[in-house]
This record gives C-alpha cells, structure tokens and sequence, in this order.
C-alpha cells in the first residue's frame, strides 16, 4: 500500500481542464519516479469524481464516477467512455506488470476491487485500506489471470451499494493468446453490456433506497432499465456475429435473460474467461456480479429486424417485488448488411484446465457457510462482517483445493423456523481472489417449484466463476483453490445492500 500523495480539490479542478496525466506527473514528480523504479507495462491514474451527467432529456444527473489516464505502456489500455457514468474501459494483457494510482476525488472515503482478478492482499481493495478524500492509493501487481471479462468497483466498508449505484463501476477486459487465436468478434463486434436499474426522480436524479431500511434488506430494485449508463439502450448492428460482453452490475437485481424472439443464447464464457465449447441456453440467470460472454449471429435476421433482450419472470425473490414481471433490457436493431465477413464460431473455445473434485483436501467433509437475513443483522454463519475478523472456519493454505458449501437455509431467520418467517431471496455468493468451479447443487424440497422457474439458466460446471447465485432452500458446493498470494480476502454477498449490511466475512490465506 502507498498512499504517496494528497491533491486538494482546487488543484484538482484546475488540472482536470487540461492534459491531467501530464500535469499529475508534473506536479507530483513521486509517480514518475516510482514509475521508474519498479517496472510496469501500463499505468494509469484512475480518478474517482462527482460528475454532472446528461442521462435523460432535460436535466443533467448527479453521478460519481471513474475517469482513466494511461501514463504508461499501451494507450489503448484505457477505453474512455464518454457522456455516461459507465466506468471507462480497461484492457489488460495477461501477464502484464500493471500499476493504478486511484484518487479519490469523492465527498467521502473509497477504495476499488478489481472483481475477478487474483492479485496480493495489498491490490485487492480490501475495505481497510480504504482512502480518503484528495487521497491516492497505488495498486501494484501482475495479471495473471486468463483472458476474460472481469469488472472494477468500490468497496469501502458499509458504502459499496451507494457508490456503485452513483455510478462506480467499469470493466476489466483481460486478453491471452488462447483467446487471440481464436478470432472472436471483436471492436464494433465486441458490445461490452452492464446491466443496471435505477430510480430517477422528478429532477432526473437517482434515486437510493427510496423505501428506507425496507429496501436494504431486501436490495435496491429500480424501475429504470439502464445499459452501459444509458436508459432505452438500443443498439444498431449489421448482419453478423457479434460478441456481447455482459455483466450484472444492479446492486441487486437478478435477470433471467432471453431474446424475445425465442432464439437460444449462445454461452461462450462465464465471469473466469472462455467455456471449453459453446454451451446454448433458452434462458440464463444472471446475478450481480456475474458475467456472460455471448456469441449472436445477426445474419440470420433480415436488415430491419428489431429484436429484444427480455428479463423473464421466475420465482424466489418475490419479497423485494423481483422477478415478477417481464421487461426489456435493450432493443437490437438490424440496420444493415455485413460490411466484413463475419467470424465464425469456433467448435472449440479454451482448455480451462478443471480442478479435480476428489482430490480436494476436504473432499470428504466440506466447509459450510450458512447466509442469513434477520430484521437486523446480515450474516454467515451467524457473524457479520468485522474489519478484520477471521474465523478458524476462515483460513485456508495457499495451494489447497477446497469444496466450500454455501447455504440458503429454507428459513433465512435460522435452523427451526417455518418457511415464510425470515426473508426468502437469493444471494449471490463471492469469493475474492479465486476462480472457482460450480460443482453441486441442492434445493430442499419445499423450495422445488420456486427452482423449476430459474434451475435451467445456471451455466454450471462448464466454466470459471467467482460469483453463484443462490437461491432460496439451495446449497451449492463450489470447487476452489487457493492461489499462492497470502493475506485478508473477503467473502461475501454480492447483493450490495445485503454486502453492506455485513453479510460479508474475511478470509485468510496462509
Ligand atoms: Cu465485486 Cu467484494 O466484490
Ligand atoms: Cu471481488
Ligand atoms: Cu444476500
């Protein structure tokens, strides 16, 4: 951790007008010196900032969120996204040296994890080191991990679901030379899609937890479908194949995706990277934090097509007034013939290399973590997050290869209770710093007919995750193991509410 400089808010205006990057460099000579010192490939100074934004027709929307400079290596690293609170874009190569300088430029303190990626304890964005206003924090490390669509968001203790609803969060594209090879669609043919809703009020402003603490126990739901930052998100495509790049970003809210013409989806990658294959679906649920990669093949369709994305109903969560109706998550348009030949989709995606579920070191008797949701106290295992609390249940040895069992017990007010006394809803489970495999899943029988409506939308097995969703009555054993970076990690919920509410724990690798 190096907090190696302060920037008032004045002197941040007066750099933000001009070449930022440059004038940092300038005025802060540490940066450049560090940069010299140990070698990174890319660096770049992610800035974190209230800003106005034009959203819906008229007045301009309050929102915090990320703008990006490279400093160093590859320029391309960053893709900036303008006009939207949607995050830019970073793209890594795997095996690169990547250094961030994140400055806080918010009314209150933050910190940022990148989701997905196995990094040093000091690069996770682990709530304690978060910063304060005008403050930076310097991340330093390798990535390692295989190419795919990993994301970036705060994780300040207690304030995650609001600054992520403010606008905090972006993508984390890792590419490899398995991937390259490949020949995947890619710049107009790569969509990246952040899923996300939103209340706006009367003055265009976004709106957090309009109903109290009813809403934090349940999760935020809006009303307003928002794609990349922006509302009726519609996108014009040719006929052809199209990579579409998803993630849930909602802090709460669980899809279960179609196309509404019927049409399979064609799955080609899970939060951790490429599937072995293409696996199809008729429907897929997407918690927060998971993503999907996509495959559509447009040229099916003739030039004036309009096809949708749809969220279909399901059961499970009807508590917090989820899933019980149908919407559109954005429009696709056909607008005209394939101006290059399109890429084709290969038969064979990746070798992702499987861990190997009998030679887990507690194979025999798995760690168990139970998730409830009480009037007032979020736990695992009956504990809420503390800053630096670990459990003997919590530490793990660097190298192990572990099942680890999450558990949504068919009353989330305890063992002992009826259905229908504690809050029913889905949890999605999350783990720092692994990418794990899905290998079993379990639903009490008074919780089937509520399974029936989401269990064919799980892409299971067949695939990296370091998010699952969990459903009511559901057990789900994952298969994990442990890299060899040692320290705190967290574990948690990915329901932002439920996250900051304390359904979160530490873990720790020996
Ligand atoms: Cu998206 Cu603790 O993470
Ligand atoms: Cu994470
Ligand atoms: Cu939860």
């Amino acid at each position: 951790m190096q907090k190696d400089f302060r920037m008032n808010r004045r002197d941040f205006l007066r750099l933000s007008g001009t070449g930022f990057a440059g004038l940092v460099l300038a005025q802060f000579p540490n940066i450049a010196a560090t940069a010299q010192d140990i070698e990174a490939d890319v660096e770049i100074v992610l800035t974190a900032i209230p800003e106005q934004v034009q959203i819906l027709p008229g007045q301009t929307t309050s929102t915090w969120r990320y703008i990006a400079e490279v400093i160093r290596g590859d320029p391309n690293s960053v893709q900036s996204t303008p006009n939207s609170y949607f995050g830019p874009i970073l793209r890594f190569r795997k095996g690169q040296q990547v250094r961030i300088h994140l400055n806080n430029q918010l009314p209150e303190s933050t910190i940022t994890h990148w989701h997905g990626l196995t990094v040093p304890e000091t690069a996770d964005g682990h709530p304690r080191f978060a910063i304060e206003t005008g403050e930076t924090y310097t991340y330093d490390f390798q990535v390692i991990n295989r190419a795919g669509t990993y994301w970036y968001h705060p994780h300040p203790h207690g304030r995650t679901g609001p600054q992520v609803y403010a606008g905090l969060a972006g993508f984390l594209f890792v590419s490899d030379e398995e991937e390259d090879a490949l020949g995947l669609p890619e710049g107009d043919y790569e969509i990246p899609l952040m899923l996300q809703d939103r209340v706006f009020d009367a003055d265009n402003q976004m709106v957090y937890l309009p109903n109290g603490m009813m809403d934090r126990m349940h999760g935020f739901l809006g009303d307003r479908m928002m794609v990349n930052g922006q509302a009726d998100y519609a996108l014009s495509v040719e006929k052809s194949a199209y990579r579409l790049r998803l993630l849930n970003g909602s802090n709460s809210r669980v899809y279960k995706l179609a196309w509404d013409d019927g049409t399979p989806l064609i799955v080609i990658g899970t939060d951790g990277g490429l599937l072995q294959s293409p696996i199809e679906k008729d429907y897929i649920m997407l918690a927060p934090s998971e993503r999907l990669d996509l495959w559509v093949d447009f040229s099916t369709y003739p030039v004036g097509t309009s096809l949708s994305l749809k969220s279909l109903t399901f059961s499970g969560a009807e508590e917090g007034g989820m899933g019980t109706s149908e919407f559109t998550i954005l429009t696709v348009n056909v607008d005209s013939d394939a101006t290059s030949t399109p890429a084709t989709l290969p038969a064979q995606l990746s070798t992702p290399n499987f861990n190997d579920a009998p030679n887990a070191v507690n194979a025999a008797n798995p760690r168990q973590f139970t998730v409830a949701m009480q009037a007032m106290a979020a736990t695992i295992n009956g504990q809420s997050f503390e800053m630096t609390d670990v459990d003997a249940n919590e530490i793990v040895q660097a190298g192990d290869l572990e099942v680890w069992e999450f558990i949504n017990p068919p009353s989330s007010m305890g063992r002992g209770m009826g259905r229908g006394m504690g809050m029913v809803m889905p949890h999605p489970m999350h783990i720092h710093n692994v990418q794990f495999q899905v290998i079993d899943r379990q639903i009490d029988p008074d919780f089937a007919s509520i399974w029936d409506t989401v269990r064919e939308g799980y892409v299971d097995g067949a695939g990296w995750k370091d998010s699952v969703l969990l459903m009511p009555g559901e057990r789900v054993k994952v298969l994990v193991k442990f890299p060899d970076y040692t320290g705190l990690y967290l574990y948690h919920c990915h329901n932002l509410e439920h996250e900051d509410l304390g359904l979160m724990r530490n873990y720790r690798i020996e």
